[in-house]
């Protein structure tokens, strides 16, 4: 590891905020399972569930306490305390627990959600760490829609409630309405101007309305922030959360952010495919990192270039996160480069003349067909009578 390298934790909402999609609804013994496999690719914090949801929920969030060895496991609550009771009896066989509680921030929360007032809300969530804190040393605040919030507000009830005792402080930007530059000043302005802020973690929540959650959260970390909530495959209300595997990826890829995790990056792919197939919501091919077309090259002057050197048109190292290795497609857009190199791998070695002939032919049925796989190859070759 570089000398001044710093861990951004990976806070890991899929059991949360991505469960609680519609459709995405996964029955307990399936939450378990991808618990176990969120453990494995190394969260530093899971979010089991919102456990006074229902009776269901609770359930799950205590077996997963029971089940998870390595990462903290951690339970929703508003700052109702009710709510913070149920967290903490779902979470007492948890090796380390932690309780996520908050309130709206923003002035619409605080005038058409909840019809109060800026020192009221100020009370309500200072009340609710304390009461949160009497059950585990490890209090999450959050201030839902902190993104729309007015800095200086947010300024004031993060100060109040790290004097509560709460040790992290998420700054949700709940409708993902921020800018990047505007999600950054908002950490940078916190770090600046709240007195105890040296006591607490910053966490980045970021949605995905406009496409920028990761952005977002990159640019939070930038600026200070050390913990990122995200989930995988970026499921979550509506557009989505911040997705893990993309921002794990870029502080990988970028070693002078001198941000790391501690995700086990070879085990991306396996957990994108278990959420997706659990839940029954595809992975868009063209989605980064754990995609199906994420590492693959189908026009001729990319395949060109990938099989001379892939790094030509491949920043990230497939093997890097669980993809056996890159696939040049064969398409009516391929070249002889590729063709040439997809017959060898099957057992033809072409010569130039070969090449030409056979490229013909391959251009014939590629024009009818959207792609051309191995079984295809020997009835082209067989065609262009070498
Ligand atoms: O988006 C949000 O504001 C949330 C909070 C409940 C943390 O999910
Ligand atoms: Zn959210």
């Amino acid at each position: 590891m570089i000398n001044n390298m710093e861990f951004v934790e990976i806070f890991d909402t899929t059991l949360r905020d991505g469960e609680q999609v519609p459709g995405c609804k996964l029955d307990s013994s399936t939450k378990l399972t991808i618990a176990k496999q969120l453990d494995e690719l190394g969260v530093d914090v899971l979010e089991a569930g919102f456990p006074i949801s229902s009776p269901g929920d609770y359930k799950a969030v205590e077996n997963i306490s029971k089940l998870v060895k390595n990462s903290k496991v951690c339970g929703l609550t508003r700052a109702v305390k009710r709510d913070i009771d149920v967290a903490a009896d779902a979470l007492r066989f948890a090796k380390r627990a932690r309780i996520h509680t908050g309130i709206g921030t923003s002035e619409s929360h605080i005038r058409f959600k909840f019809n109060s007032s800026p020192e009221k809300i100020i009370e309500r969530a200072t009340a609710a760490v304390a009461h949160a804190k009497s059950y585990v040393e490890d209090v999450e605040f959050y201030a839902e829609d902190a993104g729309r919030t007015n800095n200086e507000f947010l300024a004031k009830i993060c100060q109040a409630v790290i004097k509560a005792g709460a040790t992290v402080l998420n700054i949700p930007d709940t409708t993902g309405y921020c800018l990047p530059e505007e999600y950054g000043s908002k950490i940078k302005y916190l770090k600046e101007n709240v007195k105890g802020i040296h006591n607490a973690i910053i966490s980045c929540h970021c949605h995905n309305d406009l496409g920028l959650a990761t952005a977002n959260s990159i640019a939070g970390v930038q600026n200070g922030a050390r913990q990122i909530e995200c989930t995988i495959n970026g499921i979550g209300e509506r557009a989505g959360n911040t997705s893990l595997e993309e921002v794990v990826m870029i502080l990988r890829q970028h070693p002078k952010l001198n941000l790391d995790t501690r995700i086990k990056s070879k085990q991306l792919l396996y957990t994108s495919q278990l959420v997706s197939e659990s839940m029954a919501m595809p992975v868009q091919p063209n989605k980064a990192i754990v995609g199906a077309n994420a590492f693959a090259h189908s026009s001729g002057i990319h395949q060109d270039g990938v099989i001379k050197k892939r790094e030509t048109y491949e920043i990230i190292n497939p093997r890097d996160v669980g993809v056996n290795e890159s696939s040049i497609v064969l398409t009516a857009r391929s070249g002889r480069a590729a063709l040439a190199y997809r017959a060898k791998k099957i057992g033809y070695e072409l010569d130039k003349l070969e090449l030409d002939r056979v490229y013909e032919q391959f251009l014939i049925v590629a024009d009818k067909i959207k792609e051309i796989g191995d079984k295809d190859l020997p009835d082209i070759i067989k065609a262009s009578n070498l």
